[in-house]
């Protein structure tokens, strides 16, 4: 097993995560290495079928793309059981890998994560409040706040998410916590940047990278675009 993971980079650092749900699976290595200039972390969707309603990938696809990418894995698992597959992600590569607290358990899963060494995601998704991820903040790397329910690329940013993200970024900064704010669908160089503006650092795109004919250049303008939308 790799016994260590890729820096994460400073925490609260603006990060563009393309989004691998929306590349070619038939080939997932070009599409990565394309967007590798404009990428800070590869956010890898995985569905189980049963969280979520739809199946895409797990931990071999992870294997295989580890060599093909230097970049930090940011594993979002939308699976029912984490605890079960937390380690063959770790050894297939993963950085980070983010539950959902919606699966309940959390406290264990991610201590579980934490004595793996990886990184630790929470999840919430936007019908979840912000109450349920608060008792965790100090005890997690990152908080995704999802800006679409979970389980299909595509789908359009919900922008009543913004309340919850701009909560969540007072509670981190006025109590210094170290946590990243991932926001995670529906994400474009037009919602980009009213995201950063709520407080959110970690930006996730799929479609409205590897849909476009240049997608690393759909992945610069989303960050351009960000970065001027950061207060
Ligand atoms: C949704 C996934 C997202 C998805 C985002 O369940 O978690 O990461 O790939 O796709 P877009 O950017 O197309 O909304
Ligand atoms: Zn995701």
């Amino acid at each position: 097993m790799r016994v260590d993971i890729l820096d994460a980079g400073p925490t609260g650092a603006l990060r563009i995560a393309p989004s691998i749900l929306a590349a070619d699976f038939g080939s997932l290595a070009g599409a990565v290495e394309a967007v590798d200039a404009e990428t800070d972390w590869l956010h890898v969707d995985v569905m189980d079928g049963h969280f979520v309603p739809n199946i895409s990938i797990g931990p071999p696809v992870v294997a295989s793309l580890r060599p093909y990418s230097s970049r930090f894995f940011d594993c979002h698992l939308m699976i029912s059981q984490p605890a079960r597959y937390l380690e063959a992600f770790k050894r297939a590569g993963a950085d980070g890998c983010t539950v959902h607290v919606e699966v309940g358990d959390t406290a264990a899963v991610v201590a579980e994560a934490r004595s793996l060494g990886l990184r630790v995601g929470l999840a919430a998704n936007p019908d979840t409040p912000f109450e349920a991820v608060a008792p965790f903040l100090g005890d997690i790397d990152l908080l995704l706040l999802m800006t679409v329910f979970p389980g299909f690329g595509g789908q359009s940013f919900m922008s009543e998410v913004m309340d919850k993200v701009l909560v969540a970024r007072r509670e981190i900064d006025a109590n210094a916590i170290r946590v990243d704010l991932e926001v995670d669908g529906g994400i474009d160089a037009v919602t980009a940047p009213v995201a950063a503006r709520a407080g959110a650092n970690v930006l996730v795109a799929g479609s409205a990278i590897f849909n476009q004919p240049s997608p690393v250049d759909a992945a610069r303008a989303i960050r351009e675009a960000a970065l001027a939308g950061q207060r």
